[in-house]
């Protein structure tokens, strides 16, 4: 069979990759034997946040050897490239939350604000666990004091895009995350 082809440029809208494909790859493997061991002998319920994670949550899911189901909730707070600092729930749990190991999976912790949320919102369901997990971290630009238990990048304040994460819904597909160039970023 022959090998996938995969686009091998970078898109011209982006100023630099900050993680190519393998890095991350390589990290989530590493997140995933992680999450295995910590969670032996439980049973996780993966709680993935529409749309920026559903790529990170496909690879992640596939590294996790623990017993698990998935779950999706969808909110927003953001417009363009910055927070409202107003998250919005607009798609709930398929499932009950109560006594189970929830591990929320995020693209991007960026403020805080929407994990703050999220968090408080699970934790009043009465769950046996809740815990995070998050592909970028950005320290610099909490609003909100929240922790992912499980980090795969730390990154500097820039405004990234791919595998998984967007500006406008565009740039999704891209294999690796980048910075976008300046000029792309309308606010
Ligand atoms: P927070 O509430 O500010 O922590 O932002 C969380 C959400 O904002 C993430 O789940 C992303 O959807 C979005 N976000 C934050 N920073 C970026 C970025 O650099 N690129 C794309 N989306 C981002």
């Amino acid at each position: 069979m022959p090998a996938r082809s995969v686009p091998s440029s970078v898109h011209p809208d982006i100023e630099r990759v900050l993680l190519d494909e393998s890095a991350i790859k390589a990290r989530i493997k590493e997140l995933g034997r992680q999450i295995s061991q910590d969670y032996a002998g439980r049973k996780l319920t993966l709680v993935g946040i529409l749309k920026g994670s559903i790529v990170f949550m496909g690879d992640l899911m596939r590294s996790i050897a623990a017993e698990c189901t998935i779950d999706f909730m969808a909110v927003s707070s953001y417009d363009g490239v910055s927070s409202t600092g107003v998250v919005r729930l607009n798609l709930d749990l398929r499932e009950s939350a109560e006594g189970k190991d929830l591990l929320i999976v995020e693209d991007v912790v960026d403020t805080g604000l929407t994990l703050h949320y999220l968090l408080d919102n699970l934790r009043s369901r009465n769950p046996r666990s809740v815990e995070v997990c998050a592909l970028l971290d950005k320290p610099d630009c909490r609003k909100a004091q929240v922790r992912a238990k499980y980090v795969g990048f730390s990154i500097p304040n820039e405004f990234v895009v791919g595998f998984g994460l967007d500006y406008n819904e565009l740039y999704r597909n891209l294999p690796y995350v980048g910075i976008l160039k300046k000029e792309k970023q309308a606010s």
